[in-house]
């Protein structure tokens, strides 16, 4: 598994579902997470795939999990896939009553527990629970469908969020999702996003695993400069000469 500080997770969406191993292998080698997004037809209007999918994509790759689930219910479904071996699993607040008490069932199941809040949640709510989690998946468009506009107004959500993990020194990967591609992920990285979900952008380019590392040197690039770091374009002038 790669650890880089910015995560590259192309979403299986986007891909032909009847070739999903051809498209886990076609990123292995430049994504940090595999993005599934499962959807129950309840919790958003979508039906995609459920706990048989993953089990065969685990058998399919190494790259790591990264379930995303859209559907009601999480407490009854989400430590089931903890169990099948995803990575980390990510539920919809949403969706759940008691959020603190299934992030410690996914983490005793032996996964990352996330978070995700949808485009019309607040996320202040959310902030003093975060040392719980893993992962906060901040939805940068309306959960349900890929190839949305991506919603620039929602990373204010992500500059909340990142203010709260600075200040609570959490160990959290801050992850978009929603319409991140070659025109929006560095305004998601400045905004303090390190994990980055892109499915149009990555299976609907010619090449995916060019997609992915373009994708991840514009974030790189875009967390120096949101860090204030220097980077060759912005240090100044060296001084003296003639
Ligand atoms: C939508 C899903 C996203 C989706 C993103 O509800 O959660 O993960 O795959 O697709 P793009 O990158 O096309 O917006
Ligand atoms: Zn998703």
């Amino acid at each position: 598994m790669r650890t880089t500080e910015t995560v590259i997770a192309p979403s299986l969406l986007a891909a032909d579902f009847a070739r999903l191993a051809e498209a886990s292998a076609a990123v292995a080698g430049d994504a940090d997470w595999l993005h599934v997004d499962v959807m129950d037809n309840h919790f958003v209007p979508n039906l995609t795939m459920g706990p048989p999918v993953v089990k065969s994509l685990k058998a399919a790759t190494d790259v790591p999990l990264d379930c995303h689930l859209m559907i009601t219910d999480p407490k009854h479904w989400a430590v089931g896939y903890a169990e099948l071996g995803a990575y980390n699993v990510s539920f919809h607040a949403e969706a759940c009553d008691d959020p603190v008490g299934l992030a410690r069932d996914l983490r005793a199941a032996g996964t990352r527990a996330g978070l995700a809040v949808d485009r019309d949640t607040p996320i202040e709510p959310y902030l003093e629970l975060l040392g719980e989690f893993d992962t906060l998946l901040i939805m940068t468009i309306k959960a349900g469908f890929g190839g949305q506009s991506f919603m620039p107004e929602l990373l204010n959500k992500v500059r909340a969020a990142r203010a709260a993990v600075a200040s609570g020194d959490l160990e959290l990967r801050i992850e978009v999702d929603g319409g991140i591609a070659d025109d929006t992920i560095a305004q998601a990285a400045e905004a303090g996003a390190d994990a980055f979900v892109a499915g149009t952008a990555v299976y609907g380019a010619a090449d995916p695993a060019q997609a992915c590392r373009r994708l991840r040197s514009l974030a790189d690039q875009a967390s120096r400069r949101g860090r204030g770091d220097p980077t060759p374009d912005s240090r100044p002038p060296l001084a003296g000469g003639d």
